[in-house]
């Protein structure tokens, strides 16, 4: 067993374990995007950042990769973690502004604006379809061409192939597809709207949840 402090409390958990694990036991909640328990960590999103304190120094790193050690010392949700963390919500509404899961984010996070240039590529490269269909459906139906700024999602030649079982699970676990916003009016990169928690009409039942859902069973954002 290995022991740790996050947020000020000490836990022990078996070797191994990463931050993010250790400190969902205990019940705090860090933000992700790129993890999906069962799938294999990727620590691209960055939006799990913590803090690891070390004596007078500290740095920010990914608590998805980020494997337990003894003695280690995390603040999930400082000051400078939760700054950096606004960074990164803007960085990738810049580049994917019709993500509900995204815009949600940022209306929880307080962020108001969106400093970077709207560049939208649908994407933000997460690979939770890349891995979903390779160790999940056992299929290498996608995967990522091209790099840096060319780098996407993609079929070999743009055609669907034979090993694609048509399950449909690389949209279904995509926070961009999954979840798009319709809001058409964004102001400073930001919808904004999902703060209004107003009950849609269609809604006989509300709970101020926020995901109302119609009278024919579907979510209605
Ligand atoms: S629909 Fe095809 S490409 Fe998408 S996850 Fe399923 S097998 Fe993979
Ligand atoms: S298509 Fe969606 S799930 Fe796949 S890498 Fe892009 S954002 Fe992630
Ligand atoms: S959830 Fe950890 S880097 Fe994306």
């Amino acid at each position: 067993m290995v022991e740790l402090t996050i947020d000020r409390i000490k836990t022990r958990v078996p070797e191994g374990t990463t931050v993010l694990e250790a400190a969902g036991e205990m019940g705090i909640v860090i933000p992700t995007l790129c993890h999906y328990s069962g799938l294999s960590p990727y620590g691209a999103c960055r939006v799990c950042i913590v803090e690891v304190i070390k004596g007078d120094r500290s740095s920010l790193e990914a608590s998805c990769t980020l494997p337990v050690a003894e003695g280690q010392v995390i603040l999930t949700a400082s000051e400078k973690v939760k700054r950096a963390r606004k960074v990164i919500i803007e960085l990738l509404i810049s580049s994917c502004p019709n993500s509900k899961t995204l815009q949600d984010m940022a209306a929880n996070m307080g962020i108001n604006e969106v400093r970077f240039k709207i560049k939208d590529r649908n994407c933000i490269l997460c690979g939770l379809c890349v891995r979903y269909c390779k160790e999940q459906m056992q299929s290498g139906g996608i995967g990522f061409i091209g790099r840096g700024t060319s780098r996407r999602v993609s079929v070999a030649f743009g055609v669907t192939p034979e090993e694609c079982r048509n399950c449909g699970g690389c949209e279904w676990i995509c926070p961009v597809c999954e979840r798009a916003c319709t809001a058409d009016n964004l102001v400073n990169g930001l919808c904004g709207g999902c703060q209004n928690l107003t009950p849609v009409e269609t809604c006989p039942f509300c709970t101020y949840c926020s995901e109302s859902v119609g009278a024919t069973g579907h979510k209605v954002y």
